[in-house]
């Protein structure tokens, strides 16, 4: 059985939304497994910052995933500087909320174009990488908001229900030709995303407090949580997990919080 530090040796990982938050940690704990990173986000200081933190083989690309062309470039470098592509993680992700009757359509395009676009053409370019291979694993981070709606993040919701949906039918074109795609929904982490929420708690401190009353297992995720499982779901463990979208979430989606015990 290999070690953690040697369990993604020799592979190719392409992480977007590598500037901040759980992409920035999933970059680092795939560079201390063994993994060549490509750490691609639309702020490349952020991304370089995040190579930087990688401590070993990774590269900072500048990749706006709703473009087509920027999807190009991007996996052209990669597979330049480090070979063939083993990994892509479509972590990259907005967040908007708002009035649902007063919510903008500029917002709404957004959050699609970002969210759901973007990890359609991320799924798309790997895909003809990967399915000429034989193999390749594709990770999509969709939410708890894909199946618990929210009065206030509608597009998000929606943003992330699709994301869900594209996983299962990515998964079908993929298993004959040896590529899983696999999603991650994760509940509250605290990152930059939650930000927008923060303005309408007294604090942030405030903010996670409540969030983490919500989880049956009473604390929001940190970034490494969420990263852990996209490397579970990357490596060999996972070999006949495909079209699933595995839950990160405390328990949230099981079940309401129970004090009956007590
Ligand atoms: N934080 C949470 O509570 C939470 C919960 C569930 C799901 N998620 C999902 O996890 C993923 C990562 O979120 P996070 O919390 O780390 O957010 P974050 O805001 O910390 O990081 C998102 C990253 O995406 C990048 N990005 C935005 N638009 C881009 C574009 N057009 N092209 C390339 N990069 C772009 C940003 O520059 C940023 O570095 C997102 O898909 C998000 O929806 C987050």
């Amino acid at each position: 059985m290999s070690t953690k530090s040697e369990m993604m040796s020799g592979k190719t990982c392409v992480v977007t939304g590598a500037a901040s938050g759980i992409g920035r940690v999933t970059c680092t704990e795939f560079a201390r497994a063994g993994a060549q990173v490509i750490c691609a986000d639309i702020n490349l200081e952020g991304a370089q910052k995040t190579v930087e933190a990688c401590a070993g083989n990774a590269l900072a690309v500048r990749l706006d995933v709703t473009r087509p062309d920027s999807w190009k470039n991007c996996l052209d470098i990669a597979a330049d500087e480090f070979g063939p592509i083993d990994i892509l993680v479509n972590c990259a992700g907005i967040g908007r909320n708002g009035d649902f009757e007063e919510f903008a359509l500029e917002d709404w395009n957004d959050l699609i174009a970002v969210n759901l676009t973007g990890t359609y053409l991320g799924c798309q370019a790997a895909m003809r990488l990967m399915r000429p291979q034989g193999s390749g694993v594709i990770i999509n981070l969709s939410s708890i908001a894909a199946t618990t709606g929210g009065a206030d993040i509608a597009a998000y919701c929606a943003s992330k229900g699709g994301v869900t949906a594209l996983t299962k039918a990515v998964a079908m074109h993929g298993a004959p030709h040896g590529v899983r795609v696999c999603g991650l929904a994760p509940t509250y982490v605290d990152t930059e995303l939650l930000d927008n929420a923060e303005i309408h708690f007294p604090s942030r401190r405030a903010m996670l407090d409540l969030m983490a009353e919500l989880i049956p297992m009473g604390r929001v995720a940190t970034p490494k949580d969420i990263a852990d499982a996209i490397l579970m779901l990357a490596s060999d463990s996972a070999a006949m997990i495909t079209g699933s979208t595995i839950y990160v979430d405390g328990g949230q989606t099981s079940g309401m919080p129970s004090r009956h015990s007590e």
